[in-house]
């Protein structure tokens, strides 16, 4: 009888243990859990990717990579003189036009509090000045390497922390131009190293010393970095029971029984690497993208918000305009849509990472300007109710988001596009105020008016509010204290 009920239990903590969102395992380094929570108060950063691709305005690195896939299609069909004319973009590759204090003013005045910045993306570039190889910004013989900012990733840095925002390193695990990891012996059929690490083991660990390497320089020479933002998930230690388990899913996807992808485990030694980083950066975010374990101190969906509150740190990284990467004529998002988004994202929880690409001359595009401006606008109103705020049931109800901080809570209402001021009327059903609240639209004095309604409340913004709002795309009223 005794074993059943051992069984029982077991069953029972295996059942809710599996039903537990078990994508994200918690980091347990005091300093590191510090950060991720301070990390997690500040909401709104700023993505850029920027390299010599930004010159002919294609998809960043992929093009040179072999895949069958749209964002690969190179408009040469012969890969090899393609590659060639690509790795030769850092002759010319000549960013007079950098000003780093320029964006950086731009994205605090914005109300970004953070930036990372692809220092290496996976064609193996490097935009700083590595020891480690020379295909890098401050080559001899690059046009820019004779400038005085010549090592882009230290003046960027700089400038953004000059202006109090964090900083974050992008870097790529998979390099496609170092010979440790698509080895010219062979060629390279996809993004994946193209040897088997398991048998040249010595080539592997000459690849996995470079990254190392290159790791130790970003977190040493560079100040202080609080990110290291880790792109290619690909590249990461796989047991046979994972490959087969990602081989049987890609014949289940697919009733031809076609496997489109090669999985192949490539053992970074990451838990060496997060060491090196934590050694040079003593609590160092370091976000393993899109790898389980415990180096992923935050998920990052990619382009998309998830429909639900998360019950760990996340990010949502979002293209403003045109690619990551630059593009001839972009079209940037509104700045409704943009406001919209973070408010969506903040009251579940995430933080909204926008990402805006750089031209080759090393400028902005004017409309990125335009929007960080418009975004300025409403943050200077409404950052209270953005910044430190943590989610609260129900999230969000019709067009209104709610968050909470210190004890008040914050009704974002999202106007749609026809709306050019609160409505007269919100609701919320499930958050009533308490009988002494002072309620306000922020960016205004007056008390408004409430009512109870069932267990939630009505609130009433005045006419002469609503017909001079004080700002644009999406009004809040603090409510200074709820029934719990
Ligand atoms: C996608 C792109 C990659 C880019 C990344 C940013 O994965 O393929 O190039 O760096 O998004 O999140």
């Amino acid at each position: 009888m005794k074993k059943i009920y051992i069984l029982i239990a077991i069953l029972i903590f295996a059942v809710s243990y599996a039903q537990h969102d078990d994508r994200y395992v918690p980091e347990t380094d005091p300093l590191v859990l510090e950060k991720i929570a301070k990390w997690q108060d500040l909401k709104f950063g700023l993505l850029m990717h920027w390299g010599p691709y930004s010159q002919w305005g294609v998809v960043e690195s992929w093009s040179i990579c072999a895949e069958d896939e749209g964002w690969c299609r190179r408009n040469i069909d012969d890969y090899a003189l393609y590659k060639e004319k690509y790795e030769k973009l850092k002759n010319t590759f000549n960013p007079v036009k950098f000003d780093p204090d320029k964006w950086a003013t731009a994205a605090a005045d914005a109300g970004m509090k953070y930036m990372v910045f692809t220092t290496k993306h996976h064609d193996g570039f490097s935009m700083f000045d590595t020891k480690l190889t020379d295909y890098k910004i401050s080559a001899e013989g690059t046009p820019f390497s004779s400038h005085p900012r010549a090592n882009i990733t230290k003046e960027l840095f700089n400038a953004f922390r000059d202006k109090g925002l964090w900083v974050g390193a992008y870097f790529s695990k998979p390099d496609w131009h170092s010979p440790y990891y698509w080895w010219p012996n062979f060629a390279t059929p996809d993004r994946n190293v193209n040897y088997d690490p398991l048998e040249y083991p010595g080539r592997w660990q000459k690849f996995v010393d470079f990254t190392h390497g290159q790791i130790n320089e970003l977190t040493s020479e560079y100040g202080k970095v609080d990110i290291l933002w880790l792109d290619g998930g690909w590249v990461a230690k796989m047991s046979d029971g994972e490959i087969r388990k990602w081989y049987k899913g890609m014949l289940q996807s697919n009733p031809n029984g076609f496997i489109k992808k090669r999985v192949v485990s490539q053992d970074i030694k990451i838990d060496e690497l997060a060491k090196i980083a934590r050694k040079n950066q003593p609590g160092i975010l370091v976000v393993d993208r899109a790898v389980y374990g415990k180096h992923q101190n935050y998920l990052t969906p990619e382009n998309r918000v998830p429909d639900q509150l998360l019950p760990y740190p996340w990010e949502s990284c979002i293209i403003a305009g045109g690619g990551w990467s630059w593009v001839n004529d972009p079209k940037f998002k509104s700045p409704r849509e943009v406001i919209h988004l973070l408010v969506d994202i903040v009251s579940k929880g995430g933080n909204l990472l926008l990402n805006i690409a750089p031209s080759p001359e090393g400028t902005w595009h004017g409309d990125a300007y335009k929007l960080l401006n418009d975004i300025g606008k409403w943050m200077a109103v409404n950052d209270e109710a953005i910044y430190s705020t943590k989610p609260i049931e129900p999230y969000k109800e019709g067009q209104v988001r709610v968050t909470k901080k210190d004890g008040a809570v914050y009704a974002i209402y999202l106007g749609a596009e026809d709306e050019n001021g609160p409505p007269s009327k919100i609701w919320l059903s499930s958050i009533q105020p308490k009988n002494d609240a002072k309620l306000t639209l922020l960016g205004t004095e007056q008390s408004l008016q409430w009512e109870k309604a069932e267990n939630g409340v009505v609130i009433e913004i005045p006419d002469t509010i609503r017909q001079e709002p004080p700002c644009d795309f999406a009004w809040v009223v603090k409510i200074s204290t709820i029934i719990d």
